[in-house]
């Protein structure tokens, strides 16, 4: 078979040099008088020659083979693709010479002006990558930089450069993997400032106690009028310390709940009259007014009771701490219809006609150890946790915290929860019904 095909394949190769053969033999034969049985050998013995003739033709397996590898490389090429595309984080797949062969989603997202054919080092200039990608071919194997960039965001990247063959083979590709440290450090840089936040604040008083122990011990040994003095500051700063822990203990568990939506039916009213009785001693002690406003009817929502206490104790602690000697704090509540489906939510507002807080610390207050007046805060008992403890209840509850204030004309701290059934009274009230 592959004979005949080789002999097809000269005849073939030699089409236009036979017909031409062919047209000069016929000229003859018409016009010289040459007899047409010679003219008609000659051909025949040209042909002989054409088929005799030692030619580097392809043979047909290797034409077969021609035809096939293109196939074979876009097949390849269709694994290759749905391997990139199955990588979570970014990933590139470049050419030998660093040319974008194809990427996955999240690369496009990562750069929006990545294309394929485009160089990569128009998308990724820093020289540890561009050296890591020229070096691949020879090393052989994969190799692991981090960068910085700083437009058009700012953000740390580690980027993995791996060569898809062996040392000394042809390098058809190089694959390029990309993962963002950002969000990774700044949880870690998180971490450590928490740590050093909550180690200063602890030592603070502990390095006063020690001072005041020292002071007992030497100068003010029979002193008894100091003595009295100094334990009652001490008694303080045990308290403070006490305090603190409290609240890192709060803040932790409530971390840990989070991602656990509670299941428990609360009434909010019942909270609220649990918390005004637990603050009354406070309100007096700041000279402060309390005026509750309760819902009209049982309000209820799927909550921790013990976490939705601590929400408005810590909202009004600070509302009078913050709100002013003699201040007037007020909890307004408030069922807002729903929109669409769902059965609406509740709001409780603490607010209070103190000194306010100015915009640019607005976003920042529910930050562990955020404090506008670190000094003012430390000196009322303040630790900086009650607003951080707050958030994490309320993203428990999968409710919403929204804080306004202008500074001079007090602050008002707002929560919202979704309700678990309509209040009554409110079962029918669409906004037509309303009307
Ligand atoms: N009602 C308020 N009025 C003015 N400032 C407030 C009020 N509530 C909170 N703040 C500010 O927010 C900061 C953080 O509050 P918080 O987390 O409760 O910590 P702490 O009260 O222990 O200082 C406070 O230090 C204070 O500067
Ligand atoms: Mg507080």
């Amino acid at each position: 078979m592959d004979s005949f095909y080789d002999l097809g394949a000269r005849l073939r190769a030699a089409f236009w040099l036979i017909l031409a053969v062919a047209l000069i033999l016929s000229t003859l034969v018409a016009f010289t008088g040459v007899p047409a049985a010679y003219g008609f050998a000659s051909f025949l013995i040209f042909i002989a020659c054409v088929l005799a003739a030692p030619r580097n033709l392809p043979t047909r397996i290797e034409q077969k083979d021609r035809r096939r590898r293109p196939i074979q490389k876009s097949n390849a090429d269709v694994s290759m693709r749905l391997v990139v595309e199955a990588f979570p984080d970014p990933a590139i797949l470049l050419n030998r010479a660093g040319h974008v062969l194809f990427f996955n989603p999240a690369a496009q997202n990562a750069f929006a002006s990545l294309r394929e054919g485009g160089h990569i080092s128009s998308v990724i200039r820093n020289p540890a990558f561009l050296d890591a990608l020229s070096d691949a071919p020879e090393r052989g194997r994969p190799i692991t930089v981090t960068y910085a960039e700083r437009v058009p965001v700012g953000r740390r990247m580690s980027v993995t450069v791996a060569p898809l063959a062996r040392p000394n083979e042809r390098v058809p590709s190089i694959l390029v993997l990309l993962r963002d440290l950002t969000e990774l450090e700044r949880i870690n840089q998180m971490r450590a400032d928490f740590v050093a936040n909550a180690s200063h604040e602890l030592r603070t008083p502990l390095a006063s106690l020690r001072g005041f122990i020292e002071t007992l011990q030497l100068s003010a040994k029979d002193d008894s009028g100091a003595r009295e003095r100094f334990l009652k500051v001490m008694a303080e700063q045990a308290a403070r310390m006490t305090r603190l822990i409290d609240q890192l203990l709060s803040l932790s568990r409530a971390e840990m709940n989070v991602h656990v939506p509670p299941s428990n039916l609360v009434d909010l009213n019942v909270v609220i009259d649990h918390v005004r009785d637990a603050v009354e001693p406070l309100a007096q002690e700041h000279n402060a007014t309390l005026e509750v406003q309760r819902f009209p009817s049982p309000a209820l929502i799927r909550g921790d009771r013990d976490g939705l206490v601590q929400v408005l104790q810590n909202l009004i602690q600070n509302a009078f701490k913050y709100g002013g000697k003699e201040g007037v704090v007020k909890i307004e509540t408030r069922y807002i219809q729903p929109n669409g489906r769902g059965n609406g939510r509740y709001s409780i507002s603490v607010v209070d006609n103190g000194q306010g807080i100015s915009a640019e610390h607005l976003p920042r207050l529910t930050e562990r150890f955020y404090r506008v007046d670190v000094a003012y805060s430390r000196e009322s008992g303040g630790t900086g946790l009650g607003l951080a403890i707050v958030k994490h209840i309320v993203n428990r509850h999968r409710g919403e915290l929204a804080i306004s204030s202008k500074p001079g004309e007090g602050s008002s701290f707002t929560v919202l929860f979704d309700a678990a059934e309509r209040p009554e009274g409110a079962l029918d009230a669409t906004p037509e019904a309303a009307e």
